[in-house]
């Protein structure tokens, strides 16, 4: 009785106006013991609970005990509801638990990875995954996602490179704005957590958890801005990173998480620390976790992730405990958790609206907008259903792969293999033949451990010399053969750090063989990251890389066989070697520059002796089936327009893109900078004026004070298919 009391009075007070939750938390938090404040503050993995009843488990036992104020990744509406009726009606106090999961591009409708949505240059599509992957996961009982993870990867060796919008930093910005509006905007709004905050992406040598060190110069120009972003756009969370930032933990790094977010971007929300970023403060060298704990609550983190570490705060740290108590309820308030605690998890729903036709059909269609086309020599692609066609490569029979890394909530059972789906396609029009050719890497303990040690299902091992051999007698009975190639799942993403880009040995093995048979091949570089293919550029007709997804294998055959025509464009420079990394386009100038594939090695300039300056494939880069030819750009006051024609053969779309470049500035200004795009499809043989103006916001920068400057002087202003391919006008810019 007393605790209806109580619940029923949670629920008046939650549906009052916003000017009541003051008012609500404080008399909560007047009634909290210190125990159950830290509990608020403390976050745990399900554990247990995925075997268990919630009652026995450990945090059903927290959970009651008032000592747990969110877990994380625990699927299932049933498990999550049953777990929350303990946090609600046996605990002392009855405050709902926030659900968290790491829901990184899709619920169980896996778009591609996060890289390849943002290959799609399709700021809307961005969205639309979002919003889908919210109205799933909520439906799962999933109240918050640890998502959008928006830093700027510039070193492709970092496996995470996988789970950001790449390497730069206006499409960043976009991109993160776009992940924030889907998530928490939608008609089934979650929280969604701006992640790894901040400049996790700049792991020295690319190694996961390594080492950042930066000016605050580049922080503010080129790393801290899509946070930022993502914060304006109203993201109710933020988790702090793994790194340093100059040499404090970003958990325990107060300029970082309350000066910067807080005082500077007004952030409102609350932040969490990454998992066990607390207690790894010790292996830093910073002392005990006790001593840790202080110094992150302190710095502003607060919720602890899975350290348990703020069940030690003493309570001569009061004020900080309240202030991040408080927080937390805050955001369970604006969530609405104390209205109705059981709003997220609704079994009818799960029936409707997971892995639904009509959200298949949207991943389906933004995967075949993800896909980019490098390299399509004599129109090889698009091929014709007819004939025999070999689809060969370690991965064309796995399950567990076609999601891609971070598919945290797949029904692997649910998807079809390559080998299936193009089955499928292509039966009653040609014979599809499929073999495996060889393993993935020539190390098979970590073949198998890069999918196992995430639960999944490992590609069994083959004898090398058998699957080559029944590979190659395969592509001789063909008349085109279809390589499937490159990572599998989590061969990028966390932890997946590689020192060398090009295709695993044994896959290139097969390649080499496999095209000196002289049938033409396509090649699918399945990639979490910017791998490097110089050999495969020289001697493959045809490449295309995938970003994976649920319905990979209906897009491929979309593409593929030419009822849709590729769209995406590089969002990360592919390298010709693995030791230009990190390698991005919007390098500064140096005092000895050497152009991009300037063939000549030059002593005493910025180049290498054993490769060429820049990107294989640049930054922007991407093919179709159709041809496009631009114009002479104009300017007009501030507006730069260009005429685009599709001069080939069939309808296509084109992502128009404008850079720009400040000639003479106080700080050194990078060579180009993306400051607009858009993507346009036009018929064949059709005409459209594109236009860009540019604002004086666009052409600022934070100086050496970090102070926000826009300079008068020449700008160019550059447009084109990308960041390689430019044509340039030149503005001359006087503030009024
Ligand atoms: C660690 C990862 O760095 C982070 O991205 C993720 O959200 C958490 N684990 C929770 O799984």
């Amino acid at each position: 009785m007393k605790k209806l009391f109580v619940l029923a009075f949670l629920a008046i007070a939650a549906a009052a106006s916003a000017d009541t939750m003051d008012a609500f938390i404080d008399s909560l938090m007047a009634r909290m013991t210190l125990t159950e404040k830290l509990g608020q503050m403390t976050q745990l993995p399900a554990g247990t609970i995925q075997t268990g009843a919630p009652q026995e488990s450990e945090v059903g036992k927290l959970a009651k005990e008032g000592r747990l104020g969110s877990i994380l990744n625990l699927k299932g509406a049933e498990e999550i509801l049953a777990l929350q009726r303990v946090a609600v009606e046996q605990s002392r106090l009855g405050i709902p638990l926030l659900v968290g999961m790491d829901v990184i591009h899709g619920y169980e409708t896996l778009f591609p990875i996060p890289l390849g949505m943002a290959s799609t240059w399709d700021i809307a599509a961005i969205e639309e995954a979002a919003r889908i992957a919210a109205t799933e996961a909520t439906a799962g009982g999933i109240a918050w996602t640890f998502s959008p993870m928006v830093d700027i990867a510039l070193d492709a060796r970092w496996g995470r490179q996988a789970e950001g919008a790449g390497e730069d930093v206006f499409l960043g910005c976009q991109v993160a704005r776009a992940m924030v509006r889907g998530y928490e905007k939608g008609p089934h709004p979650m929280l969604s957590c701006v992640k790894h905050f901040a400049l996790y992406g700049a792991a020295e040598s690319g190694r996961d958890y390594n080492t950042v060190d930066m000016s605050r110069l580049r922080m503010y120009n080129q790393y801290l801005p899509p946070y930022r972003a993502a914060v304006e756009e109203g993201a109710g969370s933020v988790m702090s990173s793994f790194n340093i930032v100059d040499g404090i933990p970003a958990t325990a790094n107060k300029w970082l998480l309350t000066d910067v977010l807080r005082d500077e971007w007004g952030f409102k929300g609350m932040v969490v620390s990454d998992y066990s970023s607390i207690s790894e403060m010790t292996r830093h060298g910073l002392g005990s976790v006790r001593t840790n704990a202080v110094r992150a609550l302190v710095a502003g983190t607060d919720m602890d992730m899975a350290a348990k570490a703020f069940a030690q705060l003493p309570d001569s740290v009061m004020p900080y405990i309240d202030r991040a108590c408080r927080r937390i309820l805050e955001t369970k308030y604006r969530l609405g958790l104390f209205e109705n605690p059981y709003r997220f998890g609704d079994p009818k729903r799960v029936k409707k609206d997971v892995y639904s036709k009509k959200h298949r059909e949207a991943a389906r269609r933004i995967t075949a907008e993800s896909f980019v086309l490098l390299k399509n020599e004599g129109g090889l692609l698009p091929l014709q259903q007819k004939g025999t066609i070999a689809l060969i490569g370690p991965l064309v029979d796995s399950r567990s792969d076609v999601t891609g890394t971070w598919s945290f909530c797949q029904d692997v059972s649910k998807y079809e293999t390559l080998h299936e789906g193009f089955e499928r396609r292509l039966k009653g029009r040609a014979r599809l033949l499929c073999a495996h050719g060889c393993n993935v890497l020539d190390n098979l303990a970590t073949q198998r451990e890069v999918a196992s040690g995430h639960g999944l299902e490992p590609i069994p091992p083959v004898d090398s010399e058998s699957a080559l051999q029944e590979a190659l007698s395969t592509a001789r009975q063909a008349d085109v053969v279809i390589m499937a190639l490159g990572e599998t799942a989590w061969m990028s993403g966390e932890g997946a750090a590689r020192s060398d880009l090009s295709l695993p040995a044994p896959q290139k093995k097969l390649l080499h063989e496999v095209c000196a048979i002289g049938k033409p091949v396509v090649l699918l570089n399945f990639a979490g990251r910017a791998t490097e293919l110089s050999w495969e550029a020289a001697h493959v007709p045809a490449i295309m890389n995938v970003w994976y997804g649920s319905e990979v294998a209906d897009a491929l055959c979309d593409v593929l066989f030419g009822e849709v025509s590729p769209s995406g464009r590089l969002t990360v420079s592919m390298p010709k070697a693995t030791g230009q990394e990190p390698l991005y386009y919007s390098i500064l100038p140096t005092g000895r520059p050497m152009e991009d594939n300037d063939p000549r090695y030059q002593v005493f300039s910025t180049n290498y002796v054993d490769v060429t300056n820049g990107a294989l494939y640049p930054f922007g880069y991407g093919l179709t089936y159709s041809r496009f030819e631009y114009g002479k750009p104009v300017l007009e006051g501030m507006t730069v327009s260009v005429p685009v024609t599709n001069t080939g053969g069939r309808e296509a779309t084109e992502v128009v893109q404008l850079y720009i470049h400040d000639r003479v500035a106080t700080i050194s200004r990078p060579r180009k900078e993306l400051k607009g795009f858009e993507r346009i499809t036009l018929k064949a043989g059709e005409s459209r004026q594109v236009s860009f103006t540019v604002t004086p916001e666009l052409l600022g920068y934070y100086d050496s004070n970090l102070q926000w400057t826009v300079e008068p002087g020449e700008f160019d202003l550059m447009v084109g298919p990308d960041s390689r391919r430019l044509q340039s006008v030149t503005l001359n810019f006087q503030p009024q």
